[in-house]
């Protein structure tokens, strides 16, 4: 029997394990039918507390491709939680039916709660404004493919670095490879919360901080563009002031290298025009595509399948 492992954070991952889930999905696009049954007769079970198109779906599709079956529930009021029932007890009914669990919750660190009440593999499927470890997975896979290293990039992340658990989940995956830069852009009030400030720094990373897309955009070759976040907000007047602080569209990239990607984790709202659709250096719809085969090989990987 394999060690019981979960993915709660990015960081569960050591770098060579990372890497190894690269290779795995690269594989997985390349051969595919040579994993048609491999989890044949396991199940997953998604246990979604919070709403989600491409991580719920892209996880029952990777399962479907690898053989194996999917249940469970895409929001709390069709589960049992609207009648008082806790986290922990939720994940010691999934354990009851199920080979593995991915999660998502509004509330920070409901996975980890629920990983210590797990007898199967827990999957953190976005955790508030925390942190959402399968989406950099899913970011990794995209940027290797399409640069083929992570060495010497440049990375603008854009939009809500406060809230936004991508763009935390993305630092602390990055900062443990080499000779990376990053260019933060954001709001004032959106900036970096300053536990990620002190790792960047800590790990002697190169970043800095601007306050304009146009200023930064030629020195990129990634751009990561997040959405301002309408759920994180108390007060409905500072997302309205703050929603469209940065909007990418087809005219500014005149500017951009001719090979940077452009990167969201979506869904997006205004944040990339729909002009930018068409450009080559659009990724977004790539990277989404990219998240099943990731999920894939996480799969396999924490179900211990060779
Ligand atoms: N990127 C992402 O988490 O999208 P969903 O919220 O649609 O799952």
């Amino acid at each position: 029997m394999s060690e019981l492992r979960h993915l709660i954070n990015i960081t569960d991952l050591s770098v060579e394990e990372i890497d190894h889930l690269i290779a795995v999905a690269d594989d997985i696009i390349a051969h595919p039918e040579a994993y048609w049954d491999a989890c044949a007769h396991k199940k997953l079970a998604t246990l979604f507390f919070e709403p989600s198109t491409r991580t719920r779906l892209s996880f029952t599709a990777a399962m479907m491709e690898l053989g194996g079956n999917v249940l469970g529930f895409d929001q709390a009021a069709s589960s049992s939680t609207s009648k008082g029932e806790s986290v922990s007890d939720t994940i010691v009914m999934a354990c009851c039916y199920a080979d593995i669990v991915a999660m998502r919750h509004p509330k920070e660190g409901a996975p980890f709660v629920g990983a210590r009440h797990s007898t199967v593999p827990i999957i953190n499927a976005g955790d508030g404004g925390h942190f959402h470890p399968t989406q950099t997975l899913t970011d990794l896979l995209t940027i290797h493919r399409k640069k083929g290293d992570f060495k010497g990039l440049t990375i603008g992340l854009c939009g809500d670095l406060k809230f936004g658990r991508t763009v935390h989940s993305l630092i602390e995956a990055m900062i443990r490879y080499e000779d990376i830069h990053f260019v933060m852009i954001s709001p004032e009030e959106l900036d970096l919360p300053s536990y990620i400030k002190e790792q960047l720094n800590k790990a002697g990373v190169d970043w800095r901080e601007v306050s304009s897309l146009e200023e930064a955009l030629p020195e990129l070759d990634v751009l990561y563009m997040t959405r301002v976040q309408k759920e994180r907000f108390f007060n409905e007047e500072d997302y309205i002031r703050l929603k469209d602080s940065f909007i990418l569209n087809r005219a500014m990239l005149s500017t951009a290298k001719d090979d940077m990607i452009v990167m969201h984790p979506l869904p997006r709202v205004n944040e990339i025009a729909i002009d930018v659709d068409d450009d080559p250096r659009a990724t977004y719809f790539y990277q989404a595509l990219m998240g099943k085969y990731i999920r894939m090989a996480l799969i396999l990987f924490l179900l211990g399948i060779k």
